[in-house]
């Protein structure tokens, strides 16, 4: 075998490896833990309990911006890397908090899958809706955990309906649940009847924990379970047999299809068969689409394009010590090595990949070699903007990120005039990055940002007085969406509570108080065009 042969199989095992994915749920469903879990079995910690930042004082790996940590939450999404059995992982982190940004739906495209943690008593919740939204947008196959079976909780067949119907995708349970609550007596796994018993006793949680197997029928017979509880779940697997959908990988990969498994993070139980099943399902990183210099289309493939990779994600100042920013990239092919030198699509200009790291736990660790799905984090002096395509061969860009619509808009000005140079620099430098969109009222004189979530207007003022020195004062405005503005202006009949003002660009864009305003101005201005942002 050639050396290049040899490369190139040790390539596509690397690739074969990966499983880069991200987390959506809905706050308190039980992500951290989830996440925890997977550290715990995968041997990055032995117990657990260290990773949880929010109430046990203890940081999580990715609290490093001062006010992620003054919160107790986690705002800017990181990747951890560590190996779960033969496969790398690659956790791409998104924020836990009620509220969320830009950034938590461009993480999902740098995912070649989602796990969507639910909690069993609360059924499908609006952030989870809202990022399973983006997950359909690019198809990416999404696996269902119903957590906390071990608190009571809504009837199993209830939740996979409401999977279905809320999320309009086909839900297929791997595994059904005994009982629930109190009287959770564990799960069985529906293709060969073997169950898996749950133990209140067992000391779950901090440590892995062994789980006495035996089969349904045995079970049955033992006494252990009551009848009542056995015959739900009869009955349950036999409407599932007659009626559910039966679960095969194709349509799971491309997103039509979520396998569903009822588990209890907090206690380890069921986690490491979800954890298998994940590993197993779950697609290694495949081909992605971009445009060739001439507009044709050209699709990358892992293995056979030499490197390639996108920057999803920019943030400053991760390390106090070091004002620097990181550009954020997923590997889409090839291998990375250190020092490579690559061709910048948008600046048309070749750069050195000098300081390359990976994000495990709170160490930084330098970077020597990475493959596709991989996700690495490269000192940034200002020549990287989301969205950006680097390549060893060059000539192609990837398809640009979606944009995502604001659903929130604030007025913004320093509270000192005198500090108004800092203020736009400042402004600039967060539009950049994507933190906010920044809009101006049509006299310049006003500034506005609209984002996706609140959550990006605290993180934009903190970031304004920490990293530019300047207060700033900020009014949420009463609008909930927006749109484009195409024809003229001055005859655009605006409708009540809306307000017309320009993007960064120099295009009008109309604010309006609600869905239903939108549509009022388009049904009152037939010879205008109102086009979604996003
Ligand atoms: P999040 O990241 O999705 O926001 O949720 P997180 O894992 O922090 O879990 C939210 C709460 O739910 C935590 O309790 C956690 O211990 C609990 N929890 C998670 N999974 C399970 C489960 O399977 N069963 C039970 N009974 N509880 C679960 P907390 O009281 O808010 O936090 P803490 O005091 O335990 O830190």
């Amino acid at each position: 075998m050639t050396t290049d042969a040899t490369t190139q199989g040790e390539l596509a095992a690397a690739t074969a490896q990966r499983r880069t994915f991200a987390i959506i749920s809905h706050p308190d469903a039980g992500k951290t833990t989830l996440t925890e879990k997977l550290l715990l079995y995968s041997g990055m910690i032995r117990t657990a309990g260290m990773v949880r930042g929010r109430k046990g004082g203890k940081v999580a790996a990715s609290d490093w911006m001062g006010m992620e940590q003054e919160r107790g939450i986690s705002i800017t999404a990181s990747a951890m890397q560590f190996n779960y059995k033969n496969a790398v992982i690659n956790l791409l982190d998104t924020p836990g908090h009620q509220d969320f940004s830009e950034d938590t739906y461009r993480t999902l495209t740098a995912a070649d899958s989602a796990i969507m943690v639910i909690d069993a008593a609360k059924g499908v919740e609006t952030q989870t809706r809202k990022l399973f939204a983006v997950c359909r947008m690019r198809r990416i196959p999404v696996l269902t955990l119903i957590n906390k079976m071990d608190l009571p909780g809504r009837p199993p067949l209830d939740l996979m309906t409401e999977v279905e119907q809320a999320l309009s995708i086909h839900a297929s349970a791997i595994n059904w649940p005994i009982g629930s609550g109190s009287e959770f007596a564990g799960i069985v796994n529906r293709s060969d009847n073997r169950v898996q018993l749950f133990s209140r006793t067992a000391p779950g949680g901090a440590t892995k924990v062994n789980v006495e197997t035996l089969m349904l029928d045995e079970l049955a017979r033992s006494g252990r379970v009551s009848d009542d509880v056995m015959a739900q779940v009869q009955h349950d697997l036999e409407l599932i047999e007659i009626a559910g959908n039966p679960f095969s990988r194709e349509p799971f990969l491309a997103g039509e299809v979520t396998p569903v498994f009822f588990a209890s993070a907090l206690t380890n139980f069921g986690i490491e068969s979800f954890l298998d099943a994940f590993v197993d399902l779950a697609p290694s990183p495949g081909a992605r689409l971009a445009d060739r210099d001439d507009g044709t289309e050209v699709s990358v493939d892992p293995i056979e394009t030499p490197f390639s990779a996108y920057v999803f994600k920019l943030q400053a100042n991760m390390n106090p010590k070091h004002r620097d920013s990181t550009a954020f990239l997923r590997v889409c092919s090839g291998r990375f090595e250190r020092d490579m030198v690559v061709r910048h699509h948008r600046l048309n200009r070749e750069v050195r990949l000098s300081r390359p790291h990976s994000l495990v736990a709170q160490t930084r660790s330098t970077v020597e070699e990475a493959y596709p799905g991989d996700i690495i984090g490269i000192i940034n002096p200002g020549l990287f903007a989301i969205g950006d395509t680097i390549s060893v061969g060059g000539g192609f860009n990837f398809k640009p990120l979606p944009q995502f619509q604001p659903e929130i808009f604030a007025r913004i000005r320093p509270s000192d005039v005198g500090k108004r140079k800092s203020f736009d620099k400042g402004m600039e430098q967060m539009a950049q990055e994507g933190t906010v969109q920044i809009l101006r009222s049509l006299n310049d004189l006003e500034s506005l940002v609209a984002a996706v979530g609140r959550l990006q207007f605290d993180v934009l003022q903190y970031r304004l007085r920490e990293e530019y020195r300047v207060e700033t004062v900020l009014d949420v405005l009463s609008y909930s969406c927006s749109a484009w503005l195409e024809g003229e202006v001055a005859t655009f009949k605006l409708p009540s509570n809306s307000m017309i003002v320009k993007d960064h660009r120099g295009r009008i864009v109309v604010l309006f108080a609600d869905q239903l305003m939108k549509n009022i101005a388009r049904d009152r201005n037939p010879d205008h065009v109102l086009k979604d942002m996003g």
